[in-house]
């Protein structure tokens, strides 16, 4: 399409904007397709009412009890879904008396809070708060806490998941956003604790369905392994965010992993854009092509009012978000952003789970209107 312009507008995206004006973001394919820029004299978050179901949502995770929050035995709870990913919560406080596998799909388990050790055919992997762990799909493992209090936000993706090529990384080059020195591998245990006599359960999930199948010995038998195969984790503090001084970088740029019709994003601690007309905040945008899951880990987060540590918003394909008022009038007196947060963006609309209604702030679209 030819590259068209009318009336006011900047002469580079996020940039300079024409004085009384609030910019908004109408692209195709989150970030990378056709895109306009509108200057536009309100906020496009200025409504004064919504009526439907389509509207921006915000939950609170934290009060969701999933199954295995008391029961060892029990499982995750789903709280958003669709064909390509499910969304879960653990909080399991005892170790799993069985061992899992999934059939359906890689799982990238975020751990919100607390500590451990997972079991896995690979040797076992200690984990910590911050951590993705990334777990290939019917990989037969086994999750030990060792904390009381225990959080663990689960993307099970049934396309395979991976981290950004090359070719994606571009510019920025091969050791972005992390170095792969800097990932964790399972270590084989030493000996072998072989337990014959007791009966060993692996559940294998397959189309959401469990069945299990039960060995004399446990199953975590691996002497050796080698190949391009097996769970890994990554923390937090590891990924290096890039940024520009003069220019607001979209989303993308803070990619952790890649799948068909998903992507998972993680926001970290960065300084704010130096530039004197450099715009500070995310711009406004409506979801063109993906519904947008922001899960809150730890941190100040600045564009958003009232949203605390193991909150979550959905802003489903169609309507406009963007800096919360307060934001956009502070945005001048910010050096930092102190915030850490997992983004779920996917191509196919999400569907709620009811356990997920449960816990909405159902006030939440209105906290963009001025008190
Ligand atoms: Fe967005």
């Amino acid at each position: 399409m030819y590259l068209y312009h009318q009336g006011k507008h900047t002469r580079q995206a996020h940039v300079g904007l024409p004085e009384g004006t609030y910019e908004e973001e109408h692209g195709r394919q989150g970030f990378f397709g056709p895109v306009s820029h509108i200057y536009r004299t309100h906020p496009p978050t200025d409504w004064v009412r919504f009526e439907g179901s389509l509207r921006p949502h915000a939950y609170d995770f934290n009060n969701v009890t999933p199954p295995d929050h008391k029961d060892a035995g029990a499982g995750r709870q789903r709280l958003f879904y669709n064909d390509d990913v499910v969304l879960s919560v653990s909080r399991r406080g005892e170790a799993m008396p069985h061992y899992f596998r999934n059939g359906d799909g890689d799982e990238v388990w975020f751990v919100h809070e607390g500590e451990g050790m997972i079991e896995t055919d690979y040797g076992t992997l200690e984990y910590e708060r911050g951590d993705y762990i990334v777990i290939p799909r019917v990989t037969t493992y086994r999750i030990h806490p060792r904390t009381e209090k225990n959080f663990f936000l689960i993307i099970e993706a049934f396309p395979e998941v991976s981290i950004p090529t090359r070719e994606q990384k571009g510019l920025i080059g091969v050791h972005a956003l992390f170095d792969l020195s800097a990932i964790t591998l399972p270590k084989l245990p030493e000996t072998y604790d072989e337990r014959a006599g007791e009966e060993h359960v692996i559940l294998i999930q397959r189309e959401g369905e469990i069945s299990s199948m039960v060995y004399p010995f446990n199953p975590l038998d691996a002497v050796g392994w080698k190949g391009d195969l097996y769970p890994w984790k990554i923390n937090v503090r590891d990924i290096r965010p890039v940024m520009s001084h003069r220019v607001h970088l979209p989303p993308p740029a803070h990619t952790t992993f890649v799948m068909n019709n998903a992507v998972i994003c993680t926001f970290l601690p960065r300084p704010i854009e130096e530039d004197e007309d450099a715009l500070k905040v995310p711009f406004y945008h409506r979801n063109t092509d993906y519904d947008e899951v922001l899960f809150y880990h730890a941190g100040d987060f600045f564009s958003r009012d009232n949203i605390k540590p193991g909150m979550v918003t959905l802003h489903p394909t169609g309507f406009h978000h963007g800096p919360h008022p307060k934001a956009l009038a502070n945005m001048h007196k910010l050096k930092r952003t102190d915030e850490i947060a997992v983004m779920l963006d996917t191509f196919n609309t999400l569907h709620v789970a009811p356990e997920a209604e449960a816990v909405e702030w159902k006030e939440y679209w209105k906290s963009w209107m001025k008190k």
